[in-house]
This record gives structure tokens, C-alpha cells and sequence, in this order.
């Protein structure tokens, strides 16, 4: 799994990230203007592309993926670290020459580097057109239009409602196979290093009834696989009268959606359906969620519980609201419900502000103590606006924080391994998603617990389950036979 395992020079997949860039679709060959998005950050930002180009097909936009034929020109960009920011403005060089060939490409930038930046933007980088914050997506027709009659423009309204639950998304670089499906929007959560909050507005869930339906639809078009995204997931709530929290102390518990249900109410779509969800967070995962997973095999047994830190001070001083031993009750909570096979992965970031040597020691023993199939690790960097950068200095020299960083790879790696051998013998039923890149005579699909698994196979395609028994494993990948 290298590319889930980030390296010191590889730092931008976050969570649920499985590239750091996407293209959209083939030209489509219609009349009509063209459309070219980046996407860049995590799945939501991926997600959240698939709703702006639903937006801009309904303009009489198609999609490209051959950025000198675009007439619309959309990144939508990341502020996760500040590595993120410099790729794109990196790539912003890049299209200078595009444009100084095409003068008629509108550019915008999209997402949380649009939200943190706002106008700023538009000063410091004369090639763009439109800067449009995560919740201002709906109001792309018309910043595009006025760009196009050469006037700037810049939405990055923060919305305490907006879902986009009415917009079905056009998958974008989709296998047909599995889809993510947004959840919510925002997060309530202040750890302190994280500029989420800033970009992505405060937490709201979506109507139930508009997932539901979304997810229905997948099936039915041959996927069999949904990813439930949301920053927090276990905080998902949705009542009629979502929109005025105070009213929901009011109503009966079952007119209140939580996490837990919403989870039952899709696994409950078909038993060929998979259900995967991220994030978690330590804080509030309940036994009532893991009891639901248990009960319904077509949830996936595996579950991204990032912990960032192993030491309770640095936690306490990351604002997690949670300490090294309830983070470990709820491992041993999983562990104990869904057993031993349950795959579990992890975001971790090295260097911290303040933290020690002894600190990072207890990084690393609880990696050894989850025993996590993988984690994607990131060392410390410092955004502006956050309380962090508020509050604590940036203390710890660059070179122990990417020393610190290359100790829990080489640990995550050691133990992904060690994971992954403990699957010898073993046979897994396997949703397959495609060719694997290592011959057109392997298929690749995953397991339950999210293990990437290639074996060969002339008989099958993607889409379909099997059965699979391992016999053969690297650290990021499971080798095995068809069993017949
Ligand atoms: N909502 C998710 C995380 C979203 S951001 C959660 O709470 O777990 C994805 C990951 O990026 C975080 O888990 C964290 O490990 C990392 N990250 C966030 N801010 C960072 C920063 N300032 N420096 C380094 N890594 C950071
Ligand atoms: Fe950031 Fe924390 Fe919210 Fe995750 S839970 S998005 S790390 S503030
Ligand atoms: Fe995602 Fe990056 Fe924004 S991780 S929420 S795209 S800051």
C-alpha cells in the first residue's frame, strides 16, 4: 500500500486520498463548453468536485481531461499543510503558459485554499479569475459568467445549512465499482493544528433520506460499494428540524437520525452493497456503531481512527479531547466487538509543538500496541489562524520532525507487514474493483478490512465477489488463489 503510507516527500493524501490528483473524464465529444477540475486534499474535496461538475453540466458545460482544450479551468485545492498550498500554486505557474495560449480560459481555485484566502488570491495570483469557497458552489454559474465578461469574482460564504443533498454528483475517474457518498459538511472539532474548521465552515449532517437515495441509485447503476465521508462521521445527527438544533431536545430520540442508524438504514439497501465509512474520531465512536457494524455482514470491518499522537499531553495540547487510555479503551473496544481481523489505520503527525523525545517514544509504543494495518503520516506543519499557531511555538527543528516522521514509517511499515502475514492461509471474500497494475492476468479488489488483495483470475470482473485465499504478502499488498 505505498501510496497509503505517506513519505517525507510524499505528504499530501490524507485520509480516504487514494491520489493527489484527479482528471476529470474523457472529452465528451458534446457541443458546448469544456470543463477541466483538479482535485486536490482529501476525499471530500474529491467529492465535492463531482457536485461542481454536476453544477456546470446543468450550464451545458462538458468535461475534459485535456487542460488546453478547456474553456474552464477548476482546481480545487487543499490547506491542509502548507506543502498542499505550494503545489498548487506550483501548478497555478504551470497553466500561465496554458493560458498565455489560450486567453479565453477562465481559472478558478475551489475548496479550502480558496476559503482561507479569499481575495487574497485573486492579488497574489493574476491568473485567476474566481476563487469559490467549499459552501459557494452553487453560485459558480454565475461568478463564471461574470469572469468570462472579465469581471473577478470571489464567493467564500460559509453556510451553516448547505449539504448540496439535492445535486447527484457526476462521478468523476470512477471504476464503477465503489463511490463515496458525502455525509456532512464541516467541523465542530478545534484540535488545534487543523484548519478545517476555518475552511470547511461549522458541522452540519445531511437529510438521511437524500443519501439513502443516493446510494440506491449507485446499486442499481452496478456499484457495490459506498464510503460514508465526513470529517467526524460518529457525530452525524440529522432530525427533521436539523436546522434548528435547539428544537431537537424537543423531539422523540427516534425522529433523531444518529450515526449508528444511518448506518443500518443503508447496509439495510442490499447485502451486495459494501458500506465503508471515514473518519472516526477516538472521542465519540460508540459501542452502539460497532455493534451495528458487527451485526451487518456488509459493513466493512475496518475502521480510520486517527490518533496523532500517542502521549496524552501532546494530545491535550492538540486538543483531541481524548487521552492516550480512552484511546486504547476504544481499540480494545474494537478488538473486542469485531474482532481481531478488524482492519484498523491511523493519521499521525510527528513534531508537534513541544514534543519530546519521551512524547514521540509513546507514538510509537502504541503503534506497536494497535497493531494498525496502516496510517498515513505527516510531520507537524504550522497553519496560520489556528490556535496552535496562536498559542504554541513551532519548536521542534525540521530535521527531527521528518527524523521522528521516518521512525513511524519504518515502524507502520514493519507492522503492516507483520499484519499482513497473519492473513497466510487465510481465505477472504474479495470485492473486486479492477485489472491489477501488475498484468491484465491479475484482478485487484479488496477485503473487508480494506486489504488490497491481487490474484489471478480470467473468469471474473470488477464488480463481482469472490472468494480468495492468501498465500503470498508484501507490506501493502495480499497475494493469493481463487478458491474454487
Ligand atoms: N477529520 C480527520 C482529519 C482530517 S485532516 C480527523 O479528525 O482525524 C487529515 C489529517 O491531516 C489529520 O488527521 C492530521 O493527521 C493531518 N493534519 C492536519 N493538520 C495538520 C498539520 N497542521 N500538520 C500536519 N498534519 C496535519
Ligand atoms: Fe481537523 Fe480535528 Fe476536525 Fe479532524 S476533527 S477535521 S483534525 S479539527
Ligand atoms: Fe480536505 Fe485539505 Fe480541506 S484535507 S477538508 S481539502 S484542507
Amino acid at each position: 500500500m505505498e501510496h497509503l503510507i505517506a513519505d517525507i516527500d510524499i505528504i499530501e493524501p490524507t485520509q480516504t486520498a487514494v491520489s493527489c490528483e484527479v482528471k476529470i473524464s474523457k472529452d465528451a465529444g458534446l457541443p458546448g463548453k469544456k470543463l477541466y477540475i483538479e482535485s486536490y486534499g482529501c476525499q471530500m474535496n474529491f467529492s465535492d468536485s463531482e457536485i461542481v461538475t454536476s453544477i456546470l453540466q446543468k450550464e451545458g458545460y462538458s468535461t475534459t481531461d485535456t487542460i488546453e482544450n478547456a474553456d474552464l479551468v477548476l482546481l480545487n485545492t487543499c490547506s491542509i499543510r502548507e506543502k498542499a498550498e505550494l503545489t498548487v500554486r506550483k501548478r497555478l505557474i504551470a497553466f500561465n503558459k496554458i493560458k498565455s495560449n489560450n486567453p479565453g480560459m477562465t481559472i478558478g481555485i475551489l475548496g479550502c485554499m480558496a476559503e482561507r484566502l479569499k481575495a487574497q488570491l485573486l492579488e497574489e495570483e493574476h491568473i485567476v479569475d474566481l476563487v469559490v469557497g467549499p459552501d459557494a458552489y452553487r453560485d459558480l454559474p454565475n461568478l463564471v459568467k461574470n469572469a468570462e465578461e472579465g469581471q473577478k469574482g470571489v464567493n467564500t460564504f460559509l453556510s451553516r445549512e448547505e449539504t448540496y443533498a439535492d445535486i447527484s454528483p457526476i462521478r468523476l475517474n470512477s471504476n464503477g465499482v465503489t463511490a463515496f457518498i458525502s455525509i456532512m459538511r464541516g467541523c465542530d472539532n478545534m484540535c488545534s493544528f487543523c484548519v478545517v474548521p476555518f475552511t470547511r465552515g461549522r458541522e452540519r449532517s445531511r437529510d438521511p433520506q437524500s443519501i439513502i437515495s443516493e446510494a440506491q441509485d449507485l446499486f442499481s447503476k452496478g456499484y457495490r460499494e459506498v464510503t460514508l465521508l465526513g470529517q467526524n462521521v460518529d457525530s452525524y445527527k440529522w432530525s427533521a428540524d436539523e436546522n434548528n438544533k435547539a428544537r431537537i431536545n424537543k423531539l422523540k430520540i427516534s425522529e433523531v437520525i444518529n450515526f449508528a442508524h444511518l448506518l443500518k438504514l443503508v447496509a439495510q439497501i442490499d447485502p451486495d452493497l459494501r458500506v465503508r465509512f471515514s473518519t472516526s474520531h477516538p472521542k465519540d465512536i460508540t459501542d452502539e456503531v460497532l455493534h451495528t457494524i458487527r451485526d451487518f455482514e456488509n459493513i466493512c470491518k475496518y475502521i480510520h481512527l486517527p490518533a496523532q499522537s500517542g502521549n496524552s499531553r501532546v494530545l491535550a495540547l492538540m486538543n483531541r479531547t481524548y487521552n492516550r487510555d480512552w484511546y486504547i479503551n476504544r481499540v480494545d473496544a474494537i478488538r473486542r466487538i469485531l474482532g481481531e481481523e478488524c482492519g484498523i489505520s491511523s493519521d499521525m503527525i510527528t513534531g508537534f509543538c513541544s514534543e519530546t523525545e519521551p512524547d514521540h517514544k509513546d507514538t510509537l509504543s502504541l503503534m506497536d500496541y494497535v497493531q494498525y494495518d496502516f496510517s498515513y503520516m505527516f510531520f507537524y506543519s504550522e497553519r496560520p489562524g489556528t490556535l496552535a499557531a496562536k498559542n504554541y511555538p513551532d519548536d521542534i527543528p525540521l530535521e527531527i520532525k521528518k527524523r521522528r516522521l521516518q521512525e513511524i514509517i519504518t515502524k507502520q511499515n514493519e507492522i503492516s507487514l507483520h499484519r499482513n502475514q497473519l492473513d497466510l492461509g487465510k481465505v477472504f471474500k474479495v470485492l473486486i474493483e479492477g485489472k491489477s497494475k501488475r498484468s491484465d492476468e491479475h484482478l485487484q479488489g479488496r477485503t473487508s478490512s480494506n486489504k488490497v488483495v491481487v490474484f489471478k483470475d480470467d473468469k471474473h470482473m470488477k464488480g463481482q465477489y469472490v472468494t480468495v485465499t492468501i498465500n503470498d504478502c508484501t507490506s501493502a499488498t495480499l497475494l493469493g488463489d481463487l478458491t474454487e
